[in-house]
This record gives C-alpha cells, sequence and structure tokens, in this order.
C-alpha cells in the first residue's frame, strides 16, 4: 500500500507537537521530583535493592506478608519458587529482623543497583527525544525520503519505534498512524475506551476484517490489554508490537490473514495511562493508577484489583497506602470501570462477543488463568483453558527458546487454602472477571520477560524478541480457536498426560 506523504507531514507536526508539550511536562516533572523526593525519601532509588526470598510454606508467606505491610514495602513479584521484594539497603537488617529464622537466611541480592537498572530502562537519547521521534520529525521535514509498505515486518520508521519504549503521547500518535494509514481497507480503527481518572483517552485499536455483507452473527472479538500496572513497560510494548504485527502480517500470512477474517482484535496498550505518564516523568517504579484515595499523600488503586468479579476488601487491599489497594468498592478505579462499562456496551450495543481476553504483564515467565481470587473456585474449561496455556508456552519456546510456567493465577508463593493472609491479593482481577461476567472462554495473564535478572526494568533490546514470542503464541492461540475449539462446543473429555504433548500439537500446530 503506498502511502501518501500528506500523511507523514501530518504525523510529523502531530508528533512535535507532543514533544512540546512532553518536554514541558518533563521540565514540570523534574521539579516536582524535589518535594516528592523529600516526601517520600528515596524516590530515586540509589542505595535500594531488589531481593529474592525462598518461601517454601505457608507460615513463611504470612510472616513475610505481615513484615512487608508493617514496613510498606514493594512486593516485586512471587512465584512458587521465589519472592522479590525492593527495599533501600540501611533497612535490610530491620526487615530481616521481622522474618522467622530460616528466611533471614534464605534470601539473595537479586538487583544491586536498582538506581542503575532504572537508568538504563529510558531510551539512550532521552532529552525528551526518542530515535523514532527525531526520525518522524527529520521524514516529516523530508517526507520522500520515508517509505512505508505494508506486508513487510519491521524496518526502517517501525523499526525505530520498537527499538525503545515510548511514552504516550507517541504511542496514541503511532496508533491514529496506523488507523490512517489502514482504515481504507478496514482493517484498522482508532478509538478510545474512556478516559482516565486525569482525564487522559485510553486509546484501543481494533484490528479485523469483517466480512463485506454485514451478519446476525456476534462478531468474535479478542481483547488484549497491557499496561494496567505502569511500570510493567514491557507489556504496552508488547500489545503495540502484536498490533503491529498482526496488521503487518496481514495479506501476506496465511494463518493471520485468516484469523483478521474470523475474529477482531481489540488491542488496548495502556490500560492506566496517568500511571504510565508518571513512570515516564517522576517515577520509574510506580505501579498504580493516580486517582486520589482517602488517604491524600497515597494516591493509585491497582487496577489489577479494582474489577467487579469477586472484588474483596480484605485487610491489604483496603488500604490506600497498599501497592495492591483495591479500592473501597468494586470499579471505584476509573480506568477499569471505562473498561468494563465500555466492554459491556460492545457486547449489549455492538454485537461483539469476547471469545478470549489476554492481559499482558511482567514478569516472571508465567500464562496464568482464572481464578485468580480462589484457588477453590472451579473453571468448567479447565482442560481446555490448560491445554490452550501450554500451547501458548510451547509457541513462546519454539520461537526464542525461552521457558514460560503455566499454572492457575490464584496460586502464590505456597499452594494453600485461603485461610491464609496471601502475599499478594487476588480478589477484582481483570482475567476473573473478562472470564466469568464477560463470557471470554479464555481468559489468561501473561507475565513476559523475563525471570529477575532486570525485572520491571527489562533493558530495550528485550522489546522486540519479547513480541516476537507474544506474536507467534498469538497466532498459535488464534489458529486453535478457528477450530473453534472450546467457544461453542461442549469440552472434551480430559486428555490423560502421556498423550498431552501430542494432543496439544496436532490439535493447535497444525501448520
Ligand atoms: C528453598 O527452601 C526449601 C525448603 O527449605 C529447600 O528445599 C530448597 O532447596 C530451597 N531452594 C532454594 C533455591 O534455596
Ligand atoms: C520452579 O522451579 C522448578 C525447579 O527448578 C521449575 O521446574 C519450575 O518451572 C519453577 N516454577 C516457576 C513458576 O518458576
Ligand atoms: C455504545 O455503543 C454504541 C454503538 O457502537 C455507541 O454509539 C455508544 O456511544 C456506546 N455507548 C457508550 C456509553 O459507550
Amino acid at each position: 500500500m503506498r502511502c501518501s506523504s500528506r500523511l507523514f507531514l501530518l504525523a510529523a507536526l502531530l508528533l512535535l507537537r507532543h514533544q512540546s508539550s512532553a518536554a514541558g511536562l518533563h521540565q514540570a516533572a523534574h521539579h516536582g521530583t524535589t518535594s516528592h523526593a523529600s516526601l517520600w525519601g528515596q524516590r530515586r532509588y540509589e542505595d535500594q535493592v531488589v531481593l529474592r526470598f525462598n518461601v517454601s510454606t505457608v507460615e513463611h508467606e504470612a510472616a513475610l506478608r505481615k513484615a512487608v505491610d508493617q514496613m510498606l514495602l514493594d512486593v516485586w513479584d512471587f512465584t512458587i519458587n521465589y519472592t522479590d521484594i525492593r527495599l533501600p539497603n540501611r533497612r535490610i537488617r530491620p526487615f530481616l529482623s521481622l522474618l522467622p529464622e530460616p528466611l533471614r537466611t534464605e534470601h539473595s541480592i537479586l538487583i544491586h543497583d536498582v538506581a542503575r537498572a532504572v537508568a538504563a530502562t529510558y531510551p539512550s537519547t532521552y532529552k525528551g527525544d526518542t530515535e523514532f521521534e527525531s526520525a518522524m520529525r527529520e521524514r516529516g521535514i523530508t517526507p520522500k525520503t520515508v517509505q512505508w509498505k505494508s506486508g513487510r515486518r519491521r524496518h526502517d520508521v517501525d523499526d525505530l519505534f520498537f527499538k525503545d519504549y515510548q511514552r504516550l503521547a507517541v504511542i496514541s500518535t503511532w496508533m491514529s498512524l496506523m488507523d490512517n494509514m489502514f482504515r481504507g481497507r478496514g482493517l484498522v480503527q482508532m478509538f478510545n475506551v474512556g478516559q482516565s481518572y486525569e482525564g487522559k483517552a485510553i486509546p484501543a485499536l481494533r484490528v479485523g476484517m469483517r466480512p463485506a455483507k454485514p451478519t446476525k452473527e456476534p462478531r468474535k472479538t479478542i481483547l488484549i490489554t497491557g499496561g494496567l500496572h505502569a511500570r510493567e513497560w514491557i507489556g504496552v510494548s508488547s500489545v503495540n508490537f502484536l498490533a503491529w504485527s498482526f496488521i503487518s502480517a496481514y495479506g501476506d500470512d496465511d494463518l493471520a490473514t485468516k484469523i483478521l477474517h474470523e475474529f477482531d482484535f481489540v488491542f488496548v496498550p495502556v490500560l492506566n495511562p496517568d500511571g504510565y505518564e508518571y513512570t515516564w516523568n517522576v517515577d520509574r517504579l510506580w505501579r498504580k493508577s493516580r486517582q486520589r484515595t482517602s488517604m491524600h499523600y497515597c494516591p493509585g488503586f491497582d487496577l489489577d484489583h479494582a474489577f467487579g468479579y469477586q472484588w474483596d476488601g480484605s485487610e491489604h487491599q483496603s488500604d490506600p497506602c497498599s501497592e495492591s489497594y483495591g479500592g473501597d468498592e468494586p470499579f471505584q478505579a476509573i480506568e477499569a470501570s471505562q473498561l468494563a462499562q465500555w466492554a459491556l456496551n460492545e457486547t449489549t450495543q455492538n454485537n461483539v462477543n469476547f471469545v478470549a481476553y489476554v492481559d499482558l504483564h511482567s514478569y516472571s515467565q508465567q500464562i496464568l488463568w482464572p481464578y485468580a481470587y480462589s484457588c477453590s473456585a472451579s473453571v468448567p474449561n479447565l482442560e481446555n483453558m490448560q491445554e490452550v496455556a501450554m500451547s501458548i508456552a510451547k509457541y513462546m519456546r519454539l520461537v526464542s527458546g525461552e521457558h514460560y510456567t503455566v499454572s492457575s493465577a490464584c496460586e502464590g508463593a505456597v499452594t494453600s487454602d485461603s485461610s491464609v493472609r496471601r502475599l499478594e491479593a487476588s480478589g477484582g482481577s481483570s482475567i476473573d472477571y473478562f472470564f466469568h461476567d464477560l463470557g471470554a472462554k479464555y481468559s489468561y495473564q501473561i507475565k513476559l520477560r523475563d525471570t529477575g535478572s532486570y525485572g520491571f526494568l527489562l533493558p530495550n533490546d528485550g522489546i522486540v524478541p519479547t513480541g516476537e514470542e507474544v506474536f507467534s503464541a498469538m497466532k498459535g492461540f488464534g489458529d486453535y480457536l478457528l477450530g473453534n475449539n472450546g467457544i461453542e462446543r461442549s469440552y472434551p473429555a480430559a486428555i490423560t498426560p502421556g498423550q498431552e504433548e501430542q494432543h496439544v500439537m496436532q490439535q493447535t500446530w497444525k501448520a
């Protein structure tokens, strides 16, 4: 497809406009940092480390939880094998003194210098400009030098777009560029799912080729979100990478083309735009939204604990200062509520049927299925859910050799009944909500790279390989859904372990 140079001029102008306002923001934030820093102490992470604990009993998990709450520390991640906690060097000793004996020794330093790792995730040329922005500006001035072609992946400007993590303004400009270039074919449509607490648009791309003749059948739709937690930049870039990969594969790649005929994707790369901006301008490791809470000095809601299904106001989820604060009632967090309202409206007014939901997070390389809120709630299509998770993991491994584990989202550091306070609150999650209330038969949270060397601070050379992993996983997933496996059919009998791999291969990777 030939693209007019007028478009590029337009895009470049948009970028320039955003740049100037973003530069202003950046300055403002810089001033803000000082007062913020005095308020919060170590805002710049000097002298901070991330510790990894080996938690092997329910009692130890509960003890760790208690100490974390008491000192208001930041839990980075927890899996069945480890729990990672960020804290200043000088607080290590007091923290360890709160823990039972084995935990005092069973830990290691995962990240020695958080400040340095933080600095390394910003674009190398970060003075307000990414290379993509400068390239677009230059090309805007001499648009003849730019050649966009459809059907070919990653070259020229798009190469640059995925070379760095990008700020919100650049992402929305890039999305409207996609809309401008491909809307004519009916392939892409940009829209907003709603507005954030601070009034920022929450942008989305709908990608899919509907039949020329409108049908009465609901349009099967796969919703992909990212950035619920502001600091998980790799989730944001991966949603964009997926969108771009499907768009550019259309017409060239048979499987992707087939998938786009049968399904619409809706890509929402930044569900938490206020928090995301904040991670660029003030605090790289901010997790929550920026909405005011009842405690003035503790703003922000954890969007992944704010949805309306099995929302719970349990102890550490109801403290506004907690990193897992889900609100005082379900859907109090604006962004979660906007996404749900939009989705409901799609099903009632727009003849959309959400067949699958995928929420991209980081880190720990895990594929998780509902229910997050409890291990004792049963999932009717558990066999299919597991089978697909395993195929997704397999396809990721085939592309890059990276190992992703699969499990239910309810599992914490150790499997347990719900009588013990878990390390991370788990009610009100988005995968539970879309699975249960919106009827998305397949609902996953995927925690992307890595397994802890950088944690949330994955350097920008991880953007493309992680994106490739997710793209091949979603193509495989789409292939499975094309066979209509489990969307409308009844569930097959459980697969015995010996046949499992073979079955997965046959079912899913026919190509
Ligand atoms: C974790 O602790 C368990 C039980 O104490 C022990 O068996 C295991 O080897 C430990 N793992 C690591 C990585 O230290
Ligand atoms: C935990 O460790 C075991 C043994 O090293 C490994 O097989 C498993 O995949 C790990 N699980 C997670 C969630 O990291
Ligand atoms: C609901 O969907 C209809 C049809 O697309 C649209 O016109 C309307 O604005 C939507 N309403 C809300 C509240 O989003």
